[in-house]
């Protein structure tokens, strides 16, 4: 049996907050509460000093695989993410192959399996080999993904994305769009459009949209009449449009970083209920790459951090808003019962402290540390992660890696 006593921790969510035990039992939460009697022979783990939040959940990274393993693969994704905090990832089809068939989709399912550290959701391309010209197998691929997705540019064709939108709805699955036009020159003109456009598409099919990394108030400000107007929506910020601007560096990614005044907008937000989610679209690239212009930020590793930093530490938002966010919001787009700290939620947990850091080069288990954020100084350090009461993360070392003998850390059992 799967036991573990989380003892004299800070424990909040996006609900309540505490200072406690939490008992994990086959998986999940057992029981919280103040001085819980210890079982024989159950292990613990000291917390104190430490907040527990519940594990993130992240809708959108890059994992590169199948295809690109000199950026990322599958492992050292999943090492990147229990190092972050995240125990469930959603992951983009812009793969070589893309995960345009089934077999893409089940080998990433599989080969998560086997790693055993996170949950993996895959998103299916919306387009043959995202080229914008032909609709992917849809129904094949349904089984296998949560949602379809062309992300890195958006379908420019109406006709298509349309009957996307159609097919999305009758297999019940989200429409999951790179909100982008090409040829525009105003970039934040160039997401707006497509924002409208595809919130009138799914008014008129009735599909579930999830719209990605949207970074401007223009696209915001539609989400939210969209919301009013009571249509299935969704969407996603990221911490670097929430935490980064233009001024201070204008590193590559897409979309574009923000000015600072676009950035405080879309922080403010937060405050309101158009955001549903952060979301890390980890991006890993080779220095090669990067310098060639590649856009992306490498960033599930420092996401908390950076957010814990610039937003919570001065007080802009809580942190039972950032948990919202990190945890509960993406963890109902998917479906799971997960992103509260409740008896009978999956005991996915992560711990954390104060501590100041900075993230150098050896910092990242992630084969790529392509991030604006190289050298910076952080607070809010990941100390450990659980999956479903399994340490996968735990004081620099992730299992199956370089677990060292912890013992000296969980104690008992
Ligand atoms: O900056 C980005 N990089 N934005 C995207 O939408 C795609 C991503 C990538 O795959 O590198």
């Amino acid at each position: 049996m799967n036991t573990l006593l989380v003892k004299d921790v800070r424990i909040v969510d996006a609900d309540h907050q505490l200072v406690g035990d939490i008992l994990i039992r086959d998986g999940s939460i057992w029981a919280l509460g103040r001085k819980l009697p210890a079982p024989r022979g159950v292990p613990v783990l000291q917390g104190e000093g430490r907040t527990a939040l519940p594990a993130f959940v992240d809708l959108h990274a890059h994992f590169r695989d199948p295809g690109f393993p000199e950026k990322e693969d599958l492992l050292s994704g999943a090492r990147a993410a229990a190092h972050g905090g995240f125990t469930c990832v959603s992951l983009m089809p812009n793969t070589d192959p893309v995960c345009d068939s089934p077999e893409v989709a089940r080998y990433m399912l599989e080969r998560a399996r086997e790693i055993g550290l996170v949950e993996v959701y895959p998103v299916g391309a919306i387009t043959v080999d995202l080229r914008g010209e032909e609709l992917s197998p849809l129904e094949a691929l349904a089984p296998w993904v949560w949602a379809f997705s062309d992300d890195g540019k958006g379908v420019e064709d109406h006709e298509l994305m349309l009957r996307a939108c159609r097919k999305a709805a009758a297999l019940e699955r989200t429409v999951y769009p790179h909100c982008e036009f090409g040829g525009l020159a105003d970039r934040g003109l160039s997401q707006e459009l497509m924002v409208g456009r595809d919130l009138w598409l799914c008014r008129r099919t009735g599909c579930r949209l999830h719209l990605a990394h949207i970074s401007t108030p223009g696209g915001l400000e539609l989400v939210s009449l969209a919301k009013e107007r009571g249509l299935p929506v969704s969407c996603e910020v990221t911490p670097h449009h929430l935490c980064l601007t233009r001024e201070e560096g204008d590193y590559p990614v897409n979309p574009p970083l923000p000015e600072r005044e676009t950035r405080e907008a879309l922080v403010k937000a937060l405050k309101g209920g158009t955001i549903d989610a952060i979301a890390t679209d980890h991006a890993p690239h080779t220095p090669p790459d990067k310098a060639a212009g590649a856009p992306g930020i490498s960033g599930i590793e420092l996401a908390f951090s950076l957010l814990y930093t610039r937003l919570v530490a001065p007080g802009t938002i809580s942190l039972p808003e950032l948990s919202r966010y990190l945890s509960l919001g993406p963890a109902r787009i998917l479906g799971l019962r997960k992103g509260l700290i409740r008896v009978g939620y999956d005991a996915d947990l992560v711990l954390f402290s104060d501590e100041e850091f900075t993230a150098g080069e050896d910092f990242f288990y992630s084969k790529s540390a392509n991030t604006p954020l190289l050298g910076a100084r952080l607070s809010g350090r990941v100390w450990a992660t659980l999956h479903r009461g399994e340490v996968i993360y735990l004081d620099g070392a992730v299992k199956g890696r370089d677990f060292r003998d912890h013992r000296e850390v969980i104690r008992g059992g």
